[in-house]
């Protein structure tokens, strides 16, 4: 019995080398050769070219990470990129393949979103998730969805107006907006 199970466990065990990983990134297969180790964001960022992932904490704390995983925000910092293999992984370069930027990125860019960009492809990423389970929100849905990811330059009301705007819902002046944040 001890020796039936000792034989199931070793066979599970992959790594510590490098083993064949298949990852579907903005709707194309792609074949990478990965440590089991090897998280999400650093398989993006170092073995692949969509870098638009930017990795700040790389624990779990900023949002800077965000990719969508099956269309639903999550962190790349958190996840192996074992597991995200079967699942449709989209990055912020994923958004906009031919260059032309989905509402959403055209409205970061007209109501000035950001200051270092850092934190801006994984809010957009967020924002984008947002929407298309809730196409108007209200801006407490806006940050509430947003909660998880923090912007150092606090380009937060900027980001909500872009947000809503994106959506076409009425928004209050930049004024209103900051009083409130
Ligand atoms: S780098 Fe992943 S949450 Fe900060
Ligand atoms: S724009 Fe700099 S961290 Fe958000």
């Amino acid at each position: 019995m001890a020796q039936e199970l000792n034989k199931h466990n070793a066979e599970k065990i992959q790594g510590p080398d490098a083993i064949p990983v298949q990852l579907t990134i903005n709707g194309k297969a792609q074949a990478f050769q990965l440590e089991p180790r090897v998280t999400l964001l650093d398989a993006l960022r170092n073995h692949s070219t969509q870098t638009g992932a930017k990795e700040v904490c790389d624990r779990a704390t900023c949002g800077a990470c965000t990719v969508l995983l099956d269309g639903v925000p999550v962190y790349a910092c958190m996840l192996l990129a074992i597991e995200a293999q079967g699942r449709e992984i989209t990055t912020v370069e994923g958004l906009a393949p031919d260059g032309k930027l989905t509402k959403v990125q055209e409205e970061f860019i007209a109501c000035d979103g950001l200051q270092c960009g850092y934190c801006t492809p994984g809010f957009v990423l967020t924002v984008s998730a947002l929407l298309a389970k809730n196409p108007k929100p209200s801006e407490t849905d806006v940050r509430k969805a947003c909660s998880g990811n923090l912007c150092r330059c606090g380009s937060y009301p900027r980001v909500v107006e872009a947000a809503l705007k994106a959506a076409g819902v009425a928004t209050a002046s930049k004024c209103e907006v900051l009083t409130n944040v």
